[in-house]
C-alpha cells in the first residue's frame, strides 16, 4: 500500500528517495511521486506508471535538491491519476498550485472528515486540483504556516479524523521535513549530518541503520544534524519533547534475487521448506516462554482464544481454532478483524487475544487489537514476520515467524509458517491446561521437525499440477470443498486462485454442497477437493458423488493411501503422505502452485495482482 520516503540532508537525495520506494513498490501502488526543494521552490515529478519510470522522468527534469519527500499512492480517494498523485502542493488562497507552491506533503491513510475541511478551506479561497483526502491537509497546513513549518503542522494536525502518515517540507524552510503519525506506521532515519523518514525501515536500507520507530501521535521535525521528536499533551493542549529509542536495524533490502524462479510467488512457496525450518529453530521443547516472558501466568489465567485477523491470517487462524478446540481443549473463536470492531460483543478478560499477521501493520487487525484491549481484554499475544511491526510492539507477547521477506502481494510461506507458530501455542496452552503428554509432546516435536522434508515431497508435485493449470486457465468459476480441519485450507485455497489468477473461486465445507452451491455444478465447473485421509475421508467421498452424478469435474489432491483412483471426471494428484493434525500445512502446497500456474497461464502480474497492496495499512 501506500510508501513514504523523506530526506533532509547536504548531498543530493533524489536518489535516495528513488531507492526507497522501489523498496516499497512490493507493497502495491498505482502511482508515484518525488518532489524536492530546488532553486528556491518546489520541484516535483509524478506518474501513474513504475518508479523506474519516475525515476527516468526525474532525471530528465533535472530534479535534485538535498531536501525532498517521495510517495508511492495505492488509490483510495480519487482515480490513480497523475493530478491525484502526491505528492500533493498548496499555495494560498486563490494560489495556482500546479505552477508553484509553498507546501509540499504526502500521507498514508484516510481522512475521514476530508468533506467538511474541503468545504471550509474552499470557503477560505483555497483552490483543490484533485480528488484526494491528501490535499486537505497540504491546504490546511498553508493556512496555518506563519513561518515555522513544525508550528503549522503541529496546528493543522488536531483537526485531522483518521489515520494518517504524512511528511511536510516547506519553500520558506530548505532544510527542514517535519512528519507525524496516527494509525499509520512512520521510522525516523537518523544519519550523519542528515535525518530521513520513510513508512518502513526497509526503505532506509543502506543509507542508515539507525532507526526510530515513531509512536502514535508523534510529530518529527528533521534537520540537518538534528531532529526532535514531540507528542500533543491534550491536558494543557501544547507539544512537548518525547525522547524515543535508536535501534540499530538490520533492514532488509527488500531486493531478494529471484534465482530460477519467475516470480517471487514461486520462489516463495519453493522456500517453504526453509521458513518452515527457521521458524522452528529455536524451537528445543514445548514451554508457554516460547511467546514471551509471562507467557505461562497468562496462559494459566485464560479460559478462551479470541483470534482477529484478515485474510491469509484469517484462514491459518481458522484452521487453528480445530487445533485449540481439539488438543488444547479451549474454546476459541475466530474474528474476521475488519467486522470485529465494529460489532457488538461479549468481551470476557480471560480471554487470550491472538492477532495474525504476515505485516505487522494491518490497520483492521491493529484497529481490533485495540478494540479487544478497550473491552478490558489485555491478554494479547501476536504471531507475525516482523519482529518491528506495530503489531508486535502492541501485543504483551509474540511469536515470530521467520518467514523472510515475503514480497509476492500472495501470501505463501507466510501462511504456513503462521500455521507452525499456531500449534506450537496449542502444545504450550495444552500443556498448561494439562492436556499434553510428554509422550504427546516428542511425537508432535518429531512431526514438525520432519515437516520441511515433507513440505519438499509436496512441492515435488508441480509438474503434475502444471497440466492442471493449463486447463484452469480456460476457466472463469471453481469451487473448492474441504472438510474439517481442511476446509480453511479451501478457503486459502479459493483465495489464492482469485486473487492472482482472477478467476470467481469459491470454497465450501464439502457437507455444504447440497444445501445450494451443487446447483452450480456443470461439466464446466472444476470441483477442487481437499481430501486428507482423515476421519472425514468416507463423508467426504460421499460430497464427491454428489458432484460427479451431475457430470461435475473433481480435481482431488488426495492422500497416499485413500485408494481414490483417476477415472472420467476424477482426476486425482497424489499427495506422499497423510500428515495427521498437521495436514493442512502440506494441502494447502498444492493448492499454492496451482493457483500460482493458472495465473501464469492466464499472463497476469501474479507478484502485483490488480486492485491489490501487499501491506494494508488503511482501513
Ligand atoms: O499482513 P497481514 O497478514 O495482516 O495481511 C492480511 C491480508 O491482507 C493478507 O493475508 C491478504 O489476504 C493476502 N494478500 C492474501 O494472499
Amino acid at each position: 500500500m501506500c510508501g513514504i520516503v523523506g530526506a533532509v540532508s547536504q548531498r543530493n537525495i533524489v536518489p535516495i528517495l528513488i531507492e526507497g520506494l522501489k523498496r516499497l513498490e512490493y507493497r502495491g501502488y498505482d502511482s508515484c511521486g518525488v518532489a524536492v526543494h530546488q532553486d528556491g521552490g518546489l520541484r516535483r515529478a509524478r506518474s501513474t506508471s513504475r518508479v523506474a519510470e519516475l525515476q527516468a522522468q526525474a532525471e530528465q527534469d533535472g530534479i535534485q535538491a538535498g531536501t525532498g519527500i517521495a510517495h508511492t499512492r495505492w488509490a483510495t480517494h480519487g482515480a490513480p491519476a497523475v493530478h491525484n498523485a502526491h505528492p500533493h502542493f498548496s499555495a494560498g488562497p486563490g494560489a495556482d498550485v500546479a505552477a508553484t507552491g509553498r507546501i509540499a506533503l504526502v500521507h498514508n491513510g484516510i481522512i475521514e472528515n476530508h468533506d467538511e475541511l474541503r468545504a471550509e478551506l474552499k470557503a477560505r479561497g483555497y483552490v483543490f486540483v484533485s480528488q484526494t483526502d491528501t490535499e486537505v491537509i497540504a491546504h490546511l497546513i498553508d493556512q496555518h504556516y506563519s513561518g515555522d513549518l513544525l508550528d503549522a503542522v503541529q496546528q493543522a494536525l488536531p483537526r485531522l479524523k483518521g489515520a494518517y502518515a504524512v511528511a511536510v517540507f516547506c519553500r520558506d524552510e530548505p532544510h527542514r521535513v517535519v512528519a507525524a503519525r496516527e494509525g499509520s506506521p512512520l521510522v525516523l532515519g537518523v544519519g550523519q549530518e542528515e535525518n530521513f523518514v520513510a513508512s518502513d525501515a526497509m526503505a532506509l536500507a543502506g543509507v542508515t541503520d539507525q532507526i526510530v520507530y515513531l509512536e502514535e501521535g508523534d510529530v518529527v521535525d528533521l534537520q540537518l544534524g538534528r531532529y526532535w521528536i514531540s507528542q500533543l499533551d491534550t491536558r494543557t493542549g501544547r507539544y512537548g519533547t518525547v525522547q524515543r529509542e535508536v535501534k540499530t536495524v538490520h533492514a532488509h533490502s527488500g531486493a531478494a534475487e529471484l534465482g530460477p524462479y519467475r516470480h517471487y510467488m514461486q520462489k516463495e512457496i519453493f522456500e517453504q521448506p526453509v521458513a518452515i525450518a527457521n521458524t522452528l529453530d529455536a524451537v528445543t521443547g514445548i514451554s508457554p516462554e516460547l511467546f514471551g516472558d509471562g507467557a505461562w501466568r497468562i496462559f494459566k489465567e485464560v479460559d478462551s482464544v479470541l483470534i482477529l485477523a484478515c485474510g491469509t491470517s484469517y484462514y491459518s487462524g481458522s484452521t487453528a481454532k480445530y487445533w485449540l478446540e481439539s488438543i488444547a481443549k479451549i474454546p476459541t473463536s475466530v474474528e474476521i478483524a475488519s467486522e470485529y470492531r465494529y460489532r457488538d460483543s461479549v468481551p470476557n478478560p480471560r480471554t487470550l487475544v491472538v492477532t495474525i499477521s504476515q505485516s505487522g501493520e494491518t490497520a483492521d487487525t491493529i484497529a481490533a487489537l485495540k478494540h479487544a484491549r478497550a473491552q478490558g481484554m489485555n491478554h494479547t499475544l501476536t504471531i507475525c514476520n516482523v519482529a518491528t511491526s506495530a503489531m508486535v510492539r502492541e501485543c504483551a507477547l509474540a511469536y515470530i515467524t521467520r518467514a523472510g521477506a515475503e514480497i509476492g502481494v500472495a501470501s505463501t510461506k507466510a501462511f504456513t509458517t503462521q500455521l507452525v507458530g499456531l500449534f506450537l501455542l496449542t502444545l504450550a496452552l495444552a500443556q498448561t491446561r494439562g492436556h499434553l503428554s510428554e509422550a504427546d509432546e516428542a511425537r508432535h516435536l518429531k512431526d514438525l521437525r520432519h515437516l520441511p522434508v515433507a513440505v519438499q515431497a509436496v512441492l515435488a508435485l508441480e509438474p503434475q499440477v502444471i497440466a492442471w493449470s493449463e486447463e484452469f486457465a480456460r476457466k472463469e468459476n471453481a469451487l473448492f470443498l474441504g472438510r474439517g480441519l481442511h476446509y480453511p485450507i479451501a478457503l486459502e485455497g479459493a483465495l489464492k486462485l482469485k486473487e492472482i489468477s482472477y478467476i470467481h473461486a469459491e470454497a465450501y465445507p464439502a457437507g455444504e454442497l447440497k444445501h445450494g452451491p451443487l446447483a452450480l455444478v456443470t461439466a464446466e465447473m472444476p470441483v477442487v477437493t481437499v481430501a486428507p485421509n482423515d476421519a472425514l475421508l468416507e463423508k467426504l467421498k460421499s460430497n464427491m458423488q454428489e458432484v460427479r452424478a451431475r457430470g461435475g469435474q473433481l480435481y482431488v489432491f488426495a492422500d497416499g493411501d485413500t485408494a481414490i483412483e483417476s477415472e472420467t471426471g476424477l482426476h486425482v494428484i497424489r499427495m506422499p503422505e497423510h500428515y495427521g493434525v498437521l495436514s493442512p500445512i502440506l494441502h494447502v502446497v498444492p493448492l499454492q502452485l496451482l493457483a500460482y500456474h493458472t495465473a501464469c497461464a492466464r499472463g497476469t502480474d501474479v507478484d502485483k495482482p490488480r486492485n491489490l497492496a501487499k501491506s494494508v495499512t488503511v482501513e
